[in-house]
């Protein structure tokens, strides 16, 4: 089933400390960003792909898009000064389609098992977001004491994609935008809405590319596929 991809990737990075965007960080070689659409441009099911970026960078990534043949870029608006921001002004541009996905363009490892599984689960039930179980104990701690151990069994950590029938997203950033609400992720908006949003199980490889150790994990994650095409 196809589909379009809001990329926002007009972050600054304060946390990987890089002194740059930490998308323009090589993994073996290659931008992280460049890691992320190759995952898009090579999904015969990904009919678009939109880019949230920041001005002065557009260049830059222009010219990494004709370096590794990103041909399936449509746009790349402005991002803002807030993450919600950056996925609105690429909505803002996408013509009608059935379903899109936000994907943060620092996770470099999603695969195309799991963007079939949130498609298919956003076109049956309208929203689905890529999630995977939490693997330590939870605690609630206030004021460095433990007010109580969360029953691990109904914590998810959540990632992205997440994944919309477009009316619904559409719906549910307008309203946010007008009563001035800003979510961690695109499904709290819809949540608030009072539509369900179904979970779709990831992968613990889908990690965020967001402080130094996860390059180490990406490389090895990267290294680890390698050797797997090898086989
Ligand atoms: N992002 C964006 N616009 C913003 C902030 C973030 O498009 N105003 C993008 C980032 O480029 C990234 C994704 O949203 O691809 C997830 O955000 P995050 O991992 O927090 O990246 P940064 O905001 O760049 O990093 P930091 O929070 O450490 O500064
Ligand atoms: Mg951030």
């Amino acid at each position: 089933m196809q589909y379009e991809v809001v990329l926002p990737a007009a972050g600054s990075g304060k946390r990987m400390g890089a002194g740059q965007n930490k998308l323009f960080l090589k993994l073996l070689k290659k931008p992280i960003l460049i890691h992320t659409l190759e995952v898009f441009q090579q999904d015969p099911f990904c009919t678009g792909i939109w880019l949230a970026v920041k001005p002065e960078e557009r260049i830059y990534i222009q010219e990494l898009l004709d370096e590794y043949r990103i041909t399936k870029v449509k746009g790349l608006p402005d991002g803002g000064a807030e993450r919600q921001h950056s996925v609105h002004s690429c909505m803002k541009e996408m013509q009608q389609v059935d379903i899109v996905l936000v994907h943060d363009a620092a996770r470099p490892f999603i695969t195309h098992d799991i963007i079939a599984n949130l498609v298919q689960s956003a076109h049956d039930f309208g929203a689905a977001i890529a999630g995977v179980r939490a693997k330590d104990t939870m605690k609630k701690v206030r004021n460095g004491v433990i007010e109580e151990t969360v029953d691990r069994d109904s914590l998810w950590m959540i990632q992205t994609p997440q994944a919309f029938r477009f009316d619904l997203i559409v719906e549910a950033e307008d309203v946010a935008e007008k009563v001035g609400f800003l979510g961690t992720d695109e499904a709290m908006l819809v949540e608030r809405l009072g539509h369900t949003v179904h979970i779709v199980e990831s992968s613990y490889e889908n990690v965020k590319m967001t402080t130094q150790e996860d390059l180490l994990f990406g490389e090895a994650i990267l290294r680890k596929r390698a050797l797997q095409l090898n086989e």
